[in-house]
């Protein structure tokens, strides 16, 4: 039997609450420990880009969800956990993937239409505000489920439709240019509960309702308190049916704890002893996670090796696939027409010189204090660290950067002096060359 590939991403616009733990996180992480099936689960960034335009919330939602999901027990050992802008074959992907896609296919895709159909009711230009973005969001995400060939993608109801543009997009990609694609399916599990909110509605960061998932103790604490609840005095018998409260208890509870519950409501438990039971009953889940959380959270570099490491697994299968598909489009060498090989072109000296990977040079300066440079091509000064204490600490950042590349300088910002005259975007890819 071959193994089964389960793959679902995760749009990197927010902070993971209570709702994503029962609805993806967790069912995920255990369907992970299943020895038939090989997982990829993603952070799916380049999705975040069209819904969230702030960089630095881009960035920090990658680092809570990964952390999150690290935190719940995903063990990226067993698992394919990666990020989808590390993965550039999907980007290209998506492009051969677009020019089979039809455009009145896509005019239709739910989130598109939504967009027009409000835009037409404030009579507005339909396309108002909306961007290419929005518009081709089902054909990216085809890419990244056709690029590992998933067999079952879980997903929320709402994502059923992207599902069947996925479909129809192997489909019209296998019959154009041979069968390179699986179909997959969508899984909608029926068992995860679907978490209501402080106000009773689906927790949903659109209802703004939500209670996230590592907050603190006392947040979690208070936002329980916040549950809206009915009237009925002590002593009253409560209602199970529809209550927020009791509904967030079941998913977090065993089923004779749920019974002993819902005996309680019957015998008149007073809403503040259910709130106080459904907070130690969460805490008691939520805790040592929690504490493994804010351990990940503090080590932004652990979590960011582990994404490398992922990326690179993850790669091992693009790549090849990608270069299969860009043979079956024609995107081929021209060499290989006559029998001949190309010569391989030298590049000149100019090139070579921009080529080559900047250095770290460390000094110590007259206030005793040890410093580095990182010096790129004819003598440029690229990154200039403040004093550290000692040789060592210097090290350790320059062993990160080493590790990391570009992905090492937020981290370090605060070790390092602004360079006015060096502009960051050519800065990337220097320090992308330093990994060793
Ligand atoms: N669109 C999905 C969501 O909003 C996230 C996503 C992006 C995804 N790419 C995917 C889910 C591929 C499954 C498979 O929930």
């Amino acid at each position: 039997m071959s193994i089964s590939r389960v793959l679902t991403g995760i749009t990197t616009t927010g902070t993971p609450h209570l709702g994503n733990y029962v609805g993806a996180i967790r069912p995920s992480v255990n369907a992970s420990l299943d020895a038939g099936v090989q997982s990829f689960y993603f952070l799916a960034d380049l999705h975040g880009l069209i819904k969230c335009p702030e960089p630095e919330r881009i960035q920090r939602s990658t680092l809570e969800i990964a952390a999150s999901w690290l935190a719940a027990g995903l063990d990226p050992e067993r698992v394919v956990f990666y990020r989808q802008s590390d993965i550039v074959e999907i980007p290209e992907l998506t492009w051969l993937l677009t020019c089979v896609t039809g455009k009145g296919m896509l005019n239709r895709a739910h989130a598109y239409k939504a967009a027009i159909d409000r835009n037409d009711q404030a009579g507005l230009d339909q396309d108002a505000d909306v961007t290419a973005g929005l518009f081709m969001y089902p054909v990216l995400m085809a890419a990244d489920i056709l690029m590992f060939n998933a067999h079952r993608v879980p997903v929320g109801r709402d994502q059923v439709q992207h599902l069947e543009i996925t479909r129809d997009i192997a489909l019209r990609f296998n019959h154009q240019y041979g069968d390179h694609f699986v179909l997959p399916e969508a899984v909608i599990d029926d068992d995860v509960a679907t978490l209501p909110g402080l106000d009773g509605r689906k927790m949903s960061k659109s209802y703004d309702n939500t209670i996230p998932l590592f907050g603190t103790r006392l947040q979690l604490q208070k936002q329980i308190a916040a549950i809206v609840t009915d009237s009925r005095v002590p002593g009253e018998a409560k209602s199970t049916e529809g209550s927020a409260l009791f509904q967030i208890y079941q998913a977090f509870a065993t089923p004779s704890e749920t019974a002993a519950f819902r005996q309680a409501f019957a015998e008149g438990i007073s809403w503040a002893d259910a709130k106080s039971r459904l907070f130690e009953r969460l805490d008691h889940e939520l805790a040592p996670m929690r504490t493994r959380y804010e351990g990940l959270i503090g080590d932004p570099v652990r979590i960011e090796e582990a994404l490398r490491v992922g990326a690179g697994k993850a790669r091992q299968l693009a790549a090849p696939l990608m270069l299969s598909l860009r043979q079956a489009v024609g995107l081929r060498g021209l060499g290989g027409i006559g029998g001949k090989r190309p010569a391989e072109v030298a590049p000149d000296d100019a090139v070579r010189e921009e080529l080559k990977p900047p250095v770290f040079k460390q000094y110590r300066e007259r206030d005793g204090k040890f410093y580095f440079k990182l010096v790129g091509a004819q003598g440029r000064v690229l990154l200039q660290s403040r004093g550290f204490e000692s040789p060592r600490d210097a090290g350790e950042v320059i062993a990160s950067f080493q590790k990391l590349g570009a992905g090492a300088w937020p981290l370090h910002e605060g070790h390092l002096q602004p360079l006015a005259d060096v502009d960051r975007e050519e800065l990337a890819p220097a320090l992308d060359r330093l990994v060793v």
